[in-house]
């Protein structure tokens, strides 16, 4: 047993980040018989849901699996997944039982697109565990990531699970902080590439504090935001400082092998937040949404990919000196000259959770050796609408972006693409012996199976649809958020009572505020649309309070300090959400979530 992580994340002052977002706990409902997707024509087995280019199915090959994370297909179609557990989703008895251990395997013996076979093991609540992101088979072994250290598990002949205990290949690897987990992949000859992401958003000294200017140096990229190399087949190596292989990489969740002589590794970069909400005076309220683009990165020895420092720009296509380190909004690039500036960009805030490089031969000649992207989805494009949650393909060209990319699958989320209401998030890939392609959810712990049938309407390029340019812009301000609380009555909003020295103008106002109309807040981001609360923040419409008694003056109070240190939420609320308010402004608004409190 050892010191558990859930202690240590508690301890780190923030964990705000687009990534990692992705608890339940939170209220969403069930499908329901009605919303249950029917088989697309040419799909007979397809209950996945899903929109795919035509010729390609998908069927549902496992639920409720855990919170899954990153997966892995043998060669035998044995899928095995790794399902994580801790400050980012809060335990709940009923999904993850304390004896269930957090890797599974899954194997389809009848060829349904189903798995049949669902084995568990590894460790579990009750031996400490708290499973983990990365997972990876070498040389006959299971690797996977848990808690602080990557072990391996012998596969053994006849049996889809291994037996006995495993063996530490890495221990030690930091947790708290802003990104805890730790992705990984082990190339041919053994070097396993670890994803240690950054413990801030930003470096700042404050993290994710208003003007707080960034730490000179940033002291964690010692021992953070890069990628370390470790050796696949020596055991016990300790994470040290020195085995750093690429720096600069605030949050690099996703690796890609590119199979052939040219051995090129590929990550993901999620690009840092909040660029207007600390720095409202050198960034718009749209630029929120649509700065910076998230990334694909071609890693090299020692190469430097410019975090804290830079970011990069989608719009001037370079990297471009951040507003913690002398910055203006835009213009500077000093340093950042000299950094490396990534292969591929995407829209802000889409969060590229994992990687896969497709070579087989399943798939039409279109989609082969290029990148499948996960999309995971954030929260830090409100009040603008949420993007992402969905699987992208990206073409390649000689270790760069041959193309722009196309939206493969979409649909995980339901109607609703927000951390707080998504039905599945996309955060894992995988692909089997025969050329399908694997998509794990980390809400549910749903495993999906695209394959190709191909078929009349298939192979061309004429109905796919393409990403959108990662300079787009914002988008409009959520739909979502544009509802009256009470959701379909168009009238409801009118009805919230109106609290004593108040009037009825004012939470109208504040109404507005909330929704991100008036001001630029993004209260709805972490609170939800209808302030019944998201996986960031916590529920406004309830009768308990954690931070005031609940009147008008004690809600504006909280609005104006924030909250640094939440009781039961792990990453604080900026003062006033981030934006600038003025008191009459915050008076509006604390009213309107007084009117929250106490609808009928
Ligand atoms: C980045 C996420 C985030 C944003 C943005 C945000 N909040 Fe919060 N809010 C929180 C968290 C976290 C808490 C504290 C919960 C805890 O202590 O566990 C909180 C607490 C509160 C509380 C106190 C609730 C209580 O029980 O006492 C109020 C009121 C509130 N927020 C209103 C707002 C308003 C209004 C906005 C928009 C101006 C906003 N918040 C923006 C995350 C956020």
């Amino acid at each position: 047993m050892q010191a558990s992580p859930i202690g240590l994340m508690r301890l780190a002052l923030i964990s705000l980040l687009g990534a990692a977002i992705v608890e339940s706990g939170t209220a969403w409902s069930e499908p329901t018989e009605a919303s249950r997707p029917r088989a697309p024509a040419g799909c007979p087995k397809d209950d996945s849901g899903l929109v795919l280019p035509p010729g390609f199915c998908a069927t549902v090959f496992a639920d409720d699996t855990g919170h899954a994370r990153h997966l892995v297909v043998s060669p035998d179609g044995v899928v095995y997944v790794n399902t994580w557990s801790g400050r980012y989703y809060p335990r709940d008895g009923k999904s993850e039982p304390p004896d269930r251990g957090f890797l599974v395997a899954l194997k389809d013996t009848q060829r349904t697109g189903k798995a049949d076979v669902n084995q568990r093991f590894g460790e579990t609540l009750n031996s400490g565990g708290a499973g983990g992101t990365g997972i990876a088979l070498y040389d006959g072994f299971l690797y996977a990531e848990i808690n602080d250290k990557i072990v391996r598990y012998q596969l053994r002949h006849g049996s889809i699970t291994p037996k006995g205990s495993p063996q530490t290949i890495v221990i030690g690897l930091p947790l708290g902080g802003d990104h805890p987990m730790h992705p990984f992949a082990i190339d041919a000859d053994g070097s396993m590439y670890v994803d240690v992401a950054s413990a801030t958003n930003s470096c700042q000294i404050k993290n994710r504090t208003l003007n707080s200017p960034g730490q000179d140096p940033c002291v964690e990229l010692e021992t953070r935001g890069g990628i370390w190399r470790f050796d696949a087949r020596k055991l016990n190596q300790a994470f040290t400082p020195s085995a750093r292989f690429a720096t600069g990489i605030r949050n690099g969740e996703g690796f890609a092998l590119e199979s052939g002589a040219a051995h090129r590794v590929y990550v993901t970069q999620h690009g840092r937040d909040q660029l207007h909400a600390n720095w409202p005076d050198l960034y718009q309220a749209e630029e929120e949404a649509t700065l910076p683009a998230e990334e694909v990165l071609l890693i090299s020895h020692k190469a430097d990919f410019g975090w804290p420092e830079c970011y990069y720009d989608p719009g001037q296509k370079k990297l471009v000196l951040a507003p913690e380190y002398g910055g203006d909004g835009g213009k500077k690039v000093g340093p950042c000259a000299t950094k490396t500036a990534p292969v591929a960009a995407y829209p802000a805030h889409w969060a590229p959770n994992d990687l896969l490089y497709y070579d087989k031969q399943a798939f039409p000649p279109r989609y082969r050796n290029g990148l499948f992207i996960a999309f995971h989805g954030s929260w830090d494009r409100a009040p603008y609408g949420q993007q992402g949650y969905n699987i992208v393909f990206q073409s390649l060209a000689g270790g760069k972006a041959g193309g722009t990319c196309e939206i493969f699958a979409d649909g995980f989320a339901g109607p609703q693409k927000t951390p707080g209401t998504a039905l599945y998030r996309p955060s894992g890939l995988g692909v089997g012996p025969d050329g399908a392609l694997y998509v794990s959810d980390d809400v549910r712990g749903r495993v999906y199976r695209i394959e190709y049938l191909g078929g009349a309407a298939a192979a061309g390029s004429g109905q796919i649809t393409q990403c959108p340019d990662a300079a787009a812009g914002a988008g409009p301000i959520s739909t979502m958020s544009e509802k009256p609380p009470e959701g379909t009555n168009p009238d409801a909003g009118a009805k919230l009572p109106v609290p004593p020295g108040t009037s009825a103008d004012m939470v109208a106002l504040g109404n507005r505020i909330f929704h991100g109309e008036v001001g630029g807040a993004a209260c709805t981001g972490c609170h939800g649309a209808d302030g019944a609360g998201t996986p960031l923040g916590p529920t406004l419409a309830g009768t308990e309070w954690l931070w005031s008694d609940g009147s008008v003056d004690g809600i504006a109070s909280t609005i104006t300090r924030g909250v640094m240190q939440p009781k039961q939420y792990r990453a604080p609320m900026p003062p006033l959400g981030g934006a600038q308010l003025s008191p009459e402004q915050v008076r509006a608004l604390a009213a309107y979530v007084w009117g929250l409190s106490h609808r009928q």
